[in-house]
């Protein structure tokens, strides 16, 4: 393991893959100083919604304020881009791009090829050659256009099955259904060639918690992972999406054990999308967001015990603007509140571990 001198990376450049380094820096003890405070610097921020950035003048307030990298929770996906096989929309994408650069904040791309957020012409897609065409040429023209601007993309949004059983099973995407597990090296390949400094990530859920099913999917991932580094295909990180519940306890040690393995395979570790679904915590507030906090320090430990990771993002920041009540309402009605900030953008105990493994308010 090659130990990279980025113990405080610039915030310009810490998204770079740093040239023939070994991505992820194991550092289990020093990544934290004394009385856990973060010596690293690591660029934490959040998915946005594009559009209120745009019209709400508070939302953006609180999103400059908070966050050094942002992430789109929509505006880049298929189903945003691209209304039949030809046509490109890249409206979204361009506002946040501008947005960046406007306020000296990196960008991640989310996401490339997933099977969800698909319109019906590309779930349709027939053949292995239609599905290499769509494919080369919507990430060749999107990662193309945003070379140099968007830092780091998830290529690959969840390639495992939500109930894995053996290590080399994978979800049966399109994408998966056409071209079988190449479409995971054809696609690293393809964003690399559209922009070589970019950094490349396969982005997965339910990698961290305890439990038979939680455990087989870590399997699975260390399978794909070492399956990718064999092809030669260029990869830089691992997205653990941390999409935590209250309900369910974070392997510590099996967590532990999967990023060192992750590690030696070469790759980095990012946070990519954090938040805790609380539908099943107490109602009393205090209580709530007393909880939601531990569960999202509890991960970041073994994070930071085991590497220092190239960015931390929670997927969304206020709880104002959550997409959880989706698919995870309170069977009490009460609103969710698995964000940093409160619905009045104020910080939360959750902030206040962000802030513990260094996440600085900006201005
Ligand atoms: O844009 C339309 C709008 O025109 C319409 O009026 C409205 C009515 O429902 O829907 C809007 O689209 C919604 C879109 O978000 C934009 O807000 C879709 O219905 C809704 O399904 C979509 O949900 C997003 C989901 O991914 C699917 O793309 C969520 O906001 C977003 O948080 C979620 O993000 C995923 C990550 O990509 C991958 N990991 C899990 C994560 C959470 O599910």
């Amino acid at each position: 393991m090659i130990l990279l001198e980025h113990h405080t990376i610039d915030r310009r450049g810490a998204l770079r893959h740093v040239a023939g380094g070994i991505a992820c820096v194991a550092l289990p003890v020093q990544a934290r100083a004394a009385g856990g405070e973060a010596r690293h610097t690591v660029p934490f921020g959040s998915a946005v919604q594009i559009p209120w950035l745009v019209d709400n003048p508070e939302y953006r307030a609180a999103i400059v304020r908070h966050c050094s990298i942002v992430v789109p929770e929509g505006g880049l996906k298929w189903l945003d881009m691209r209304p039949d096989p030809k046509s490109y929309w890249f409206g979204l994408g361009d506002k946040l791009v501008d947005f960046g650069a406007r306020h000296d904040m990196q960008v991640r791309g989310h996401t490339l090829v997933w099977h969800g957020a698909m319109p019906q012409w590309a779930k349709e897609l027939g053949s292995a050659a239609e599905a290499t065409h769509a494919l080369s040429d919507h990430i060749s023209k999107v990662v193309g256009r945003y070379a140099g601007r968007i830092a780091s993309w998830d290529v690959i949004n969840e390639p495992l099955p939500e109930d894995q059983q053996t290590p080399n099973e994978r979800r049966a995407s399109i994408w998966y259904r056409l071209l079988g597990e190449d479409y995971i090296p054809f696609a690293l390949k393809l964003a690399n060639a559209a922009d070589p400094r970019a950094e490349l990530v396969i982005n997965e859920y339910d990698l961290e918690f305890v439990g038979g099913r939680f455990e087989r999917k870590r399997a699975g991932m260390l399978d794909l992972l070492e399956k990718v580094r064999k092809s030669g295909a260029p990869l830089h990180a691992l997205g653990l999406q941390a999409h935590l519940r209250g309900e369910r306890d974070i392997d510590r040690p099996g967590l532990a054990r999967f990023i060192r393995e992750v590690h030696g395979l070469g790759l980095e570790i990012v946070v990519t999308e954090l938040d805790v679904m609380d539908y099943s915590l107490p109602g009393d507030v205090a209580e709530r967001d007393t909880a939601v906090a531990a569960r999202a320090a509890a991960l970041l430990d073994v994070v930071f015990e085991n590497c220092t990771p190239r960015a931390v993002l929670t997927w969304g920041l206020s709880d104002r603007h959550v997409w959880v009540p989706d698919y995870f309402k309170r069977p009490d009605k009460l609103p969710n509140r698995p964000l940093p900030l409160d619905e009045n953008y104020a910080a939360k105990p959750f902030q206040r571990v962000l802030e513990r493994f260094g996440a600085k308010v900006r201005n």
